[in-house]
């Protein structure tokens, strides 16, 4: 697919760019700091465009005249505890996401492929409680809730969305390589819809506290590296307007490894 790349300087986005370009994407990516873009980076770019995520008649040019079929956010950072003084991680997506719709009316085409970052609090919390989120018990990263709140409102016709709904992200290497290394695989990723993958609802008859209990219990299990999820991602969008994924959140897991 030709995917617009937002936040190609941070820790996920520069992760991301090897991912796609291994996966046979052709990528634009849209940055507001280009100097920050390594010459190796540069020179697997389809295109470079400086901007604001903010901006949206500038995003919405830039999937336009690049004819873009889809767009991964992975600009800004969420804060733990509460929201940015600004608002502007929540009006970055909700900028995104604009931009999109409109340029899927404007094109008149089909509907444009979004991977949108967003966090682990955002998964279901199991099917015993199918209308919480694992976020009404552990109230981290609370502006991911008023992004899932407006992605879910969108028209299948115009935005064809995923959630990526990441745990901690540790990077396997300090620095983005060019090529992806070999040791970054969808391969040592489960991935889940809904609720965490393999997620268990042991505790969940213990009265008041089951919940809770489920949480800590699992949570920390499911922090992965930055780079294999990435990995996923970029064979995901192969599939296009046919991947399992549209419409729902993700989580991920790394696969335990076989004992030799
Ligand atoms: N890292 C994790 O462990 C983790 C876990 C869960 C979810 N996430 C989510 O993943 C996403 C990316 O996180 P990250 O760790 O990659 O953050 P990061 O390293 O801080 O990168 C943020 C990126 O966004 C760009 N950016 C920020 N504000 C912008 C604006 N107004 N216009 C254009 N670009 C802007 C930055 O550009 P500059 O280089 O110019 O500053 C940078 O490229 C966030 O949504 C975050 O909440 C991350």
């Amino acid at each position: 697919m030709k995917v617009l790349l937002l936040g190609a300087t941070g820790n996920v986005g520069s992760r991301a760019l090897p991912a796609l370009i291994k996966h046979g994407h052709t990528v634009i990516a849209y940055v507001r700091s280009p100097a920050k873009l390594a010459p190796e980076q540069r020179a697997v770019l389809a295109g470079v465009v400086t901007g604001l995520v903010t901006d949206k008649p500038a995003l919405k040019t830039a999937i336009l005249a690049h004819n873009c079929d889809a767009v991964f956010h992975a600009a800004g950072l969420a804060q733990m505890w509460g929201r940015s003084q600004t608002g502007e991680y929540n009006t970055m997506f909700a900028t995104v996401v604009a931009a999109i719709v409109e340029a899927r009316k404007e094109r008149r085409g089909p509907a444009i492929r979004a991977w949108l970052m967003s966090g682990f609090p955002m998964l279901d919390l199991n099917s015993a409680i199918p209308t919480r989120l694992i976020g009404d018990y552990m109230p981290m990263f609370p502006e991911h809730r008023q992004n899932l709140a407006l992605i879910q409102e969108q028209e299948e016709e115009d935005i064809a969305w995923s959630l990526f709904c990441a745990s901690q992200l540790t990077p396997k290497h300090k620095e983005a390589r060019i090529p992806a290394p070999d040791d970054c695989s969808a391969a040592n990723v489960v991935a889940g819809a809904g609720s965490p993958p393999e997620w268990r609802d042991t505790l969940a008859w213990v009265p008041l506290i089951g919940p809770y209990l489920n949480i800590l219990s699992q949570a920390g299990g499911y922090a992965t590296s930055s780079e294999d999820p990435l990995d996923f991602i970029a064979a995901d969008l192969e599939e296009g307007r046919q991947s399992e994924f549209i419409g729902k959140k993700v989580g991920f897991k790394l696969k335990r490894k076989k004992a030799t």
